[in-house]
């Protein structure tokens, strides 16, 4: 178990002590948010989450600490838990807790049972609004709304059993509605909204242009070759990359390993994304032919054991092997576990198993590279994600009312202002259409 300190009764951090780094930090992430710093001065004015109970599990990182403040300046009360035990920056918690007074319940490295009674300490908060990034937060208010406790990890359960059925009750209902961050989150909550059991309205984050077109593309893009590079500082240019997945993430990827000078073969199951990795330029194969040819393998599918046992046993002796997915899914190391030998720890966020005489390197124990090992997204590109995300708040306490329960986006002139609003940051102006244009893109009677 995590050695943890009580730094204050309604949080569970590090060490408080860490909050002077975690401010400066957070400061230096805030310049490149100019659209949640505008957001945030309309907020503070007109304080659309006044009275809202708000909780939050997403990675704990400076562009988080710059959105929970955005939504504490809307009046909303905000708890914050990790939506990964590996992710959390302790000094951005300290700086949350101590200077804005926020609850924050998260430890970098937390083990299993920490990270659910972090998550358990996020529904203590009774919210009206949930945030999540990968939908564990409503995903536990649904097992407890359709009774099925033992599907709840030992801390949430455990604290479940003790409330009155009637409390049980009020904890789904009190939720007016949710927020979804990333791809995988959205996919189960679009599951449960086509089996029926969805018990609030959700809006999926992901869905907006100006999240998944840049925050999943760039952002993971040069984030997770920055997580591989500080885990590893291996040279890129001259390697092969397989890249299993060739989404948003994969895509984005891709195009930064080559432009370190890897050459890039890409695995995917869908012909036409794999045709558009082909007319990219890059190699298609599928992973039992990459994995023979491959020194670095990342996967960013969202799918689960994309590289199994097979895979790593024809691996080159010394290949290393990645996930930017958002679970720890995508590599099967329960059966490398069964059938190698190790781990040893090589250094930190690499460690060495031996299968079949050979060497595989796992990095950071399959989960998203560029969180453990580096900081996460560029704050530059989260400014768009989270700019969705205290809209999408807004929208859900304006809208809970007409909102069905199923998964929604904003609506498209939110999209749009965000992208018009960060153009304008950047000092990038662009052409509006004339009359004629305008006319001429609505006629039908104009020819050549
Ligand atoms: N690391 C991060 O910071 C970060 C950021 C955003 C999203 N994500 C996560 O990354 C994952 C991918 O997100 P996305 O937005 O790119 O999704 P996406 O749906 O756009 O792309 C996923 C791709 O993987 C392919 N795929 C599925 N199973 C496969 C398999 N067995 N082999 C090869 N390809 C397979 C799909 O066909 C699809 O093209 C999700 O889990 C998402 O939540 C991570």
């Amino acid at each position: 178990m995590t050695t943890t300190t009580r730094t204050a009764p309604a949080s569970d951090i590090k060490d408080l002590n860490l909050a002077a780094e975690g401010r400066r930090r957070t400061e230096w992430a805030e310049r490149s948010m100019p659209v949640l710093r505008q957001l945030r001065e309309r907020f503070t004015r007109e304080r659309p989450l006044a009275g809202r109970r708000l909780s939050a599990c997403l990675h704990v990182t400076t562009e988080t600490a710059n959105l929970a403040v955005t939504l504490q300046a809307g009046g909303a009360d905000v708890a914050l838990c990790a939506s990964n035990p590996l992710s959390t920056q302790d000094d951005v918690a300290a700086h949350l807790v101590r200077d804005h007074g926020i609850k924050v319940f998260a430890i970098k490295g937390e083990d299993h049972a920490t990270y659910y009674s972090h998550l358990r300490a996020a529904l203590e908060h009774r919210p009206d609004i949930t945030m999540d990034d990968g939908a564990d937060l409503v995903g536990a208010l649904h097992m407890v709304a359709l009774n099925r406790l033992d599907d709840l990890a030992p801390p949430v359960r455990q604290w479940v059993e003790t409330l009155p059925a009637a409390q049980r009750k009020a904890l789904v209902s009190g939720v007016i509605g949710s927020t979804e961050e990333t791809t995988t989150g959205v996919i189960r909550l679009k599951a449960m909204a086509r089996d029926g059991v969805l018990q609030f309205p959700v809006i999926a984050v992901n869905d907006s242009d100006t999240k998944h077109l840049f925050d999943n593309r760039y952002g993971t893009g040069q984030s997770t070759l920055d997580g591989i590079l500080r885990a590893t500082n291996l040279l890129i240019a001259g390697s092969t990359m397989v890249v299993a997945g060739y989404g948003w993430c994969g895509r984005g990827f891709a195009l930064r390993a080559r432009g370190a000078g890897a050459n890039v073969v890409v695995t995917e199951i869908d012909p036409l994304k794999a045709l558009e990795a082909q007319m990219d330029g890059y190699r298609v194969a599928p992973m039992a032919e990459a994995a023979r040819i491959g020194d670095l393998f990342v996967t960013l599918t969202g799918n689960v054991n994309v590289i199994r046992l097979e895979h790593m046993r024809v691996m080159k002796d010394g290949a290393v092997v990645a996930n930017s997915g958002h679970f720890n899914v995508e590599i099967d190391l329960e059966g490398l576990k069964q059938a190698g030998q190790g781990p040893t720890r090589v250094r930190e966020f690499v460690e060495e198993w031996r299968l079949d005489g050979k060497r595989i390197f796992v990095l950071a124990d399959g989960r998203l590279i560029n969180l453990a090992a580096a900081e996460g997204h560029p704050a530059s590109v989260m400014d768009m994600s989270f700019a969705n995300q205290a809209l999408a708040a807004e929208f859900v306490v304006q809208q809970a009312q007409r909102l069905t329960k199923d998964v929604h986006r904003i609506p498209r002139e939110l999209d749009a202002e965000i992208a018009r609003l960060k153009l304008q940051a950047m000092g990038v102006t662009i052409d509006t259409l004339t009359p004629e244009q305008k006319k001429y893109l609505v006629s039908w009677e104009m020819g050549t």
